[in-house]
C-alpha cells in the first residue's frame, strides 16, 4: 500500500482553491492509498491569529473533509496537535535544515514581507520544516496539493534525502521495507486541473485565504445568494465570447476552468457549450453550476457538526491511527541520530 498524506490550515474559510486544488481530489485517493488527512493546527499560528477561533476553525475545517467525501472509515482524519510526534520530529529535522533554505521559500518571503520583520514569528521561517515532519513521519510516497506547495515539497525532499545521508546507514525495518532508508523520499501530486484557481477579483494572482476582500474567494459554504451576488460581481473582460488559451483572458480561462471540473465535463464540452456565450449568460451558468455542487456539501456539513460526540470520535480514532504509525518513524529517528531511549 503506498501511503498519501495531506492536511489544510484551519484559518479562515475553506475555498474554492483548497477544494479544487486539494481536498476533492483526496476522496478518489482514499480508495486507492493507505491516506491520513490532518487539519494543520499548529500551522495555523505562524501568523497572528485569533486564540479563541482556532478550535472552532478546527473542528470546522474537519467536518468539511468528511462533508467532502472523506470517509474516516477509510482516511484517518486527525488533527495535527494530537499527534505529538509531528513536533518532536520537527525540532530533529530543524537540526540539519540549513536556514538558507528556508530563506529562499517563496512563500516565507511574500508572508513576512507583508507582516514585517518585527511581527514575524521564528516558526514562519521554520514552518516548512514542520511540514516536511507531517509528511515524513508517515513514510508518505505521494502528497496531493495544489500547485502553490511545490516549493514545500522539493524541501521536505531535500531535507529527507540530507537525513537519510547523514543518518540513514542502516537498514530501517520497522519501516516494514518502506524502501530500507530512514526516510521515504515522497512526491507532490499536483492535479492536472484546479492546481491554481484564481482571484475572482484578479485573474493574475491566486484565490487566498489571506486575501482582504471575500469578495476574491467562493468559500465551501456561502449560502446560495452569497455565490449568485460574488459571480455577478467577479472580474470579467470586453473581449466578444468566452475562451480558455488567451493569455490576454486570465479571468476567462480562470472561471471556465472552474465550471469545467465543478461540472465534470471535458475542456472540449466546454467550448462547445459556452465559446458563444455573453458574460451575463454564463455567470448565471456558473453560479446555477456552483450552487448545485456544494449544496450537498453544506448540507452534510450542518449534518456533522450538528453531531459533535461523532466527529469527536471521527479525530480521536484518527489520531490513535496516526499515532502509531507517526511513533515509529520517530523512535528509528531518535535511534539513528545517536539518542539514549528510555
Ligand atoms: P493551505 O491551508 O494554504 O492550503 C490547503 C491546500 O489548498 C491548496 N490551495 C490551492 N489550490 C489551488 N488553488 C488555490 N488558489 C489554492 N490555495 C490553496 C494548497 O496547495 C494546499 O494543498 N502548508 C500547507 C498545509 C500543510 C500540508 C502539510 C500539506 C501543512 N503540512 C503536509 C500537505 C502535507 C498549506 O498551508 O496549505
Amino acid at each position: 500500500w503506498k501511503r498519501v498524506v495531506s492536511g489544510v490550515q484551519p484559518t479562515g474559510m475553506v475555498h474554492l482553491g483548497n477544494y479544487l486544488g486539494a481536498i476533492k481530489n483526496w476522496v478518489a485517493l482514499q480508495d486507492l492509498y493507505e491516506t491520513f488527512f490532518f487539519i494543520v493546527d499548529l500551522h495555523a499560528i505562524t501568523l497572528p491569529y485569533d486564540a479563541p477561533e482556532l478550535s472552532k476553525a478546527t473542528r470546522s475545517t474537519a467536518a468539511i473533509y468528511l462533508a467532502c467525501g472523506i470517509d474516516s472509515s477509510k482516511a484517518s482524519i486527525f488533527v495535527q496537535s494530537h499527534v505529538r510526534a509531528h513536533v518532536e520530529l520537527m525540532w530533529l529535522l530543524s537540526s540539519s535544515t540549513p536556514i538558507g533554505w528556508l530563506n529562499r521559500m517563496i512563500q516565507f518571503k511574500e508572508k513576512s514581507r507583508k507582516a514585517g520583520d518585527e511581527n514575524v514569528g521564528v516558526a514562519l521561517l521554520t514552518y516548512p520544516v514542520l511540514m516536511a515532519s507531517d509528511i515524513l513521519l508517515y513514510q508518505s510516497d505521494l502528497v496531493p496539493v495544489g500547485e502553490d506547495q511545490t516549493q514545500h515539497l522539493e524541501l521536505t525532499r531535500e531535507i529527507a534525502e540530507r537525513l537519510n545521508n547523514l543518518y540513514g546507514g542502516r537498514k530501517w525495518k520497522k519501516l516494514g521495507g518502506r524502501g530500507g532508508f530512514l526516510f521515504k523520499v515522497p512526491e507532490a501530486l499536483i492535479p492536472p486541473a484546479g492546481a491554481r484557481v484564481m482571484s475572482l477579483t484578479d485573474g493574475l494572482s491566486k484565490m487566498s485565504k489571506s486575501a482582504p476582500s471575500d469578495q476574491s474567494r467562493i468559500n465551501l459554504l456561502d449560502p446560495k445568494d452569497v455565490i449568485v451576488n460574488k459571480i455577478k460581481r467577479c472580474k470579467t473582460d470586453s473581449f466578444p465570447g468566452l475562451e480558455f488559451d488567451n493569455p490576454e483572458r486570465p479571468e476567462c480561462r480562470n472561471l471556465l476552468s472552474i465550471y469545467q471540473i465543478i461540472t465534470g465535463k471535458t475542456k472540449e464540452e466546454v467550448v462547445s457549450e459556452c465559446q458563444y456565450m455573453n458574460w451575463g449568460t454564463f455567470k448565471t451558468t456558473l453560479a446555477d453550476a456552483l450552487i448545485e455542487h456544494l449544496q450537498p456539501i453544506q448540507a452534510r456539513y450542518e449534518e456533522i457538526m450538528s453531531d459533535p460526540g461523532y466527529l469527536d470520535n471521527v479525530l480521536s480514532e484518527g489520531a490513535g491511527k496516526a499515532s502509531e504509525i507517526a511513533d515509529i518513524t520517530l523512535n528509528n529517528v531518535y535511534q539513528a541520530m545517536g539518542f539514549l531511549r528510555r
